[in-house]
């Protein structure tokens, strides 16, 4: 039985910054933010954005009252969590007006939460072949006002619909994975921005991607030649050419050259919206199927990385008429109509929240759904 991503949609928030303003407001040579970093804009949500109103977007995109009633399992995927105790896939399912008769829950592993969603919706399709699972990625990546994070900041949400019918992406059975202790990236329960050890980050990242591609060539008889591209978890779209590089001088340079053309393909819709944490390997996906000439029954390969830290490294064959599956329009003006904002009104509203007591004004919103108010210290949500 084939199983994969049926459709996909996405959400980054309408405001966003302009990444050469930032450089110059921190005295930073511009180039390092675009080169050196490789980003070109930032996505700024709004006060009444949080991960939830940004995954029950992103999954309205591709939802519809057919599909809704066939999904048994809605797992979030987050390291942007809103309680401690209840899962943002809950307001989901209300917000969404999904069956009862669903497994709703949240996952965290740092960047890697969505991949565990998505290999236990692949398990649990190939368990419940009539069902389908929703599993949505949502992140707001915080560092700080003038941390070097700063720069590798960004927020939006992908959906994934899995199910026995794959329209735009077949999940293959071989994967390779691994999980360390390792300190290089964490946020504790305290604290609204992310703790980095920066350099130390990119180099573990760098390292599980070496050991599971080694992995992953024994275990499967694989080379690069096996694959059309290989996708990454793009925090800031330098990481995963760094990682990429590892294989500079260990396949053709033909081959080489050719993964490097895909993955500009990749990091095209990243460069316009920054970090989405755990989406980020997803919005590249859809990145590339958007602006690339792959073709059905091409081979990807994937490599996930969550620090903390887990790594997994799998590969999918791109499906027939996927773009058709796509609502590619809904994306491409996700992206394109937004509203740049100076880097003064960033940083009020880095700084600004909703406080218990205090509502939202529906009418300041720009989306569908929204943090309506916060009472008892319970977040009410609502749909316009
Ligand atoms: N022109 C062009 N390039 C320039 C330049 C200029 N004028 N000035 C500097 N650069 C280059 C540097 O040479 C460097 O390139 P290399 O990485 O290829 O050496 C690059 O710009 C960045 O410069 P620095 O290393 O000096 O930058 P920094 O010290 O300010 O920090 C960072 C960069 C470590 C990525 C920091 O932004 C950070 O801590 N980010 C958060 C952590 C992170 O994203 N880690 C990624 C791996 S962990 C992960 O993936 C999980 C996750 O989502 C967080």
């Amino acid at each position: 039985m084939d199983i994969g991503i049926e459709k996909i949609g996405f959400y980054t928030p309408k405001q966003y910054i302009d990444i050469v303003e930032l450089a110059q407001a921190r005295n930073q040579d511009p180039d390092k933010f675009t080169i050196g970093i490789g980003q070109d804009k930032q996505a700024v949500p709004a006060v009444y954005e949080d991960a939830v109103t940004m995954a029950a977007e992103a999954s309205n995109q591709i939802l519809d009252s057919d599909n809704k009633s066939d999904i048994g399992l809605v797992i979030v995927g987050t390291e942007s969590s809103v309680d401690e105790s209840k899962a943002a896939a809950l307001y989901l399912t209300e917000l969404l007006n999904l069956p009862e008769n669903v497994r709703a829950f949240e996952i965290k592993e740092a960047c890697y939460g969505a991949t565990a969603g998505l290999q236990m919706a692949k398990n649990f399709v190939a368990a419940h072949p009539d069902k389908k699972a929703l599993v949505v990625a949502s992140d707001i990546a915080r560092y700080g006002i003038n941390t070097p994070g700063e720069v590798t900041q960004g927020a939006g949400s992908v959906a994934m619909l899995i199910s026995s019918e794959p329209k735009v992406l077949k999940l293959t059975d071989q994967t390779v994975y691994m999980s360390r202790n390792v300190g290089d990236f964490w946020r504790p329960t305290f604290s609204k921005t992310a703790f980095a050890r920066g350099k130390f980050s990119n180099q573990i990242y760098i390292e599980f991607f070496e050991t599971l591609w080694a992995r992953y060539q024994k275990e499967f008889g694989a080379t690069a030649d096996d694959f059309k591209a290989m996708l990454y978890h793009i925090p800031y779209t330098k990481m995963g050419a760094k990682a990429m590089r590892t294989l500079d001088g260990k396949i053709s340079a033909e081959k080489y050259a050719q993964l490097q053309t895909e993955y500009q393909a990749s990091i095209k819709f990243g460069r316009e919206v920054g970090n989405l944490y755990t989406g980020s390997l997803y919005l590249g996906l859809i990145s590339y199927l958007l602006n690339s000439d792959v073709k059905p029954d091409d081979n990807l390969l994937l490599f996930s990385y969550g620090s903390g830290a887990v790594g997994e490294l799998y590969s999918a064959e791109v499906v027939d008429g996927f773009k058709d599956n796509i609502n590619v329009q809904a994306i491409k003006s996700v992206i394109d109509d937004r509203e740049k904002i100076s880097i003064s009104d960033y940083e009020k509203i880095f700084s600004d929240s909703i406080e218990d007591g205090q509502s939202v004004d529906p009418e300041t919103v720009t989306g569908k759904f929204y943090l309506k108010e916060i009472k008892e210290n319970e977040r009410l949500y609502s749909a316009k």
